[in-house]
């Protein structure tokens, strides 16, 4: 049985599998658009002169938010579904001052990004904010570097924390090199960078996702990429384009791992980004001696996609640590899962950016799966995960962060007994079919 109860307003995910009986997971899966690119389609799309068509754009409640704030500065979008929507660009520049906060919901890539693009717009005033997690969340990673580049930006905790309110400026290039390895704070720097003279220059530790760069050289931007620099020379006008959004490698990473530790599964899900600067959670399930296979790989608007074809097999322990962990970090509740089930211990190391995720992912992975039966240690900054264990079901709180639900929700799947998972609701966030997808697959 998996069945959602929405008779409460914390809406409850309830998994309780009958294990005598040999479980099905066969099957082809369809998977949603990439959070990550629907975000910047939708932004660029709204900066470009022109029109932006986007296809596949994944529909959960973070690029929602995005699409309302552009809106309410004068982007033309279409009803949000995933067949097409079309977005009627206002040119480089050409911002309208929005009559009231601009709100991003629980999504840190909206409001990063966003802060950009908004300090960057001469004599325009905004006001930001969003829901009670991203108002924790720390934003002087982005308003220190938008300082340096003469951004004035106020709130809390010294402009580190939403609600911000920011005075639109002319800003000055500056070259910044960055103390994390992070996609939001390298796009927010490239996207003020779009409205300077000269040229704008981001250096970070290790390379994080790249689709900023990709899509803004597909939309005419002055952008060369040298190792972990990326330079961008501004005030090219930008010019609406056809975008397809592949499928999000983040939420086929459940599949993934469901097919991996249930057993006689055998799982081909369709469709996936295997962008090289995402691909972190391959290599490593592979390296666990998980039997996955890339089918019919190919290229879409500028993006690697390939068919993911996953079979059940026993998994052994790996150390994670280093220049794979940007390319894996969404991926880490959902892998913490799989340690828990394969043989050995497991140690993630040099993640501690989980801490200030949507929530602390360390610390409420571990206790989740440690209520299920694993045996995790926090690390400061990440896990030790010994292997081997045999999940009980048990009651979890999600603590509304969707990574944490959906992963919990895979995890139950192998449980004795049963789960339930608490805030489940959040899963829409970056997937809405997620709980229709797993009640159609059991
Ligand atoms: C994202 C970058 C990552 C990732 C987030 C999406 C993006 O965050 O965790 O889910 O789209 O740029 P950081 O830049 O904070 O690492």
């Amino acid at each position: 049985m998996i069945q959602l109860d929405t008779t409460t307003s914390n809406h409850l995910l309830k998994v309780d599998l009958n294990h005598s009986q040999t479980l099905r997971l066969q099957g082809e899966i369809s998977i949603p658009g990439d959070k990550s690119i629907s975000h910047r389609s939708l932004m660029l799309g709204a900066l470009a002169s022109g029109t932006t068509t986007i296809r596949g754009l994944l529909l959960g409640e973070d690029p929602r938010s995005t699409a309302k704030c552009f809106q309410a500065m004068g982007a033309e979008i279409s009803e949000l579904n995933s067949e097409l929507v079309t977005v009627q660009g206002i040119g480089l520049g050409n911002l309208r001052e929005p009559l009231d906060i601009l709100d991003a919901g629980n999504s840190g890539t909206t409001l990063r990004l966003m802060l950009g693009v908004l300090a960057s717009h001469d004599r325009h005033f905004f006001t930001v904010t969003g829901d009670k997690s991203l108002r924790s969340r720390p934003m002087l990673r982005v308003v220190k570097p938008l300082r340096e580049m003469g951004a004035q930006i106020w709130g809390r905790e010294g402009g580190g924390k939403a609600p911000l309110a920011i005075s639109g400026q002319n800003l000055q290039p500056i070259h910044y090199h960055s103390p994390i390895a992070s996609a939001q704070v390298k796009s927010c720097i490239l996207l003020a960078g779009l409205m300077i003279d000269g040229e704008t220059i981001i250096t970070e530790p290790e390379r994080s996702r790249d689709h900023s760069e990709r899509m803004l050289s597909a939309f005419g931007a002055n952008i060369e990429v040298y190792g972990n620099t990326v330079c961008l020379k501004g005030r090219s006008q930008l010019h609406g384009q056809e975008v397809t959004v592949p499928g999000d490698i983040s939420s086929a990473a459940y599949w993934l791992v469901a097919g991996a530790i249930v057993p006689d599964a055998d799982l081909l899900i369709l469709n996936v980004g295997v962008n090289p600067t995402r691909t972190g959670i391959l290599e490593v399930l592979l390296e666990m001696g998980a039997d996955i296979t890339l089918e019919n790989p190919r290229e879409v608007t500028g993006e690697p996609v390939a068919d993911l074809r996953v079979r059940s097999s026993q998994l052994k322990a790996v150390a994670i640590g280093g220049a794979i962990i940007p390319r894996l970090i969404d991926e880490i509740p959902i892998l913490a899962v799989a340690a828990s089930l394969a043989e050995g211990t497991t140690i993630i190391r040099d993640a501690a950016e989980l801490r200030v995720k949507e929530s602390d992912r360390i610390t409420v992975t571990a206790k989740c799966l440690n209520q299920m039966g694993a045996n995790i240690t926090e690390l400061p900054d990440g896990m030790e995960i010994k292997g081997g264990c045999s999940l009980v079901g048990a009651e979890v709180d999600s603590c509304d962060d969707h990574r944490i639900a959906m992963s919990m929700a895979i995890a139950a799947l192998v449980a004795k007994g049963k789960t339930v998972i608490s805030h489940a609701e959040c899963a829409a966030i970056s997937y809405p079919s997620f709980i229709p997808t797993l009640q159609k697959l059991f």
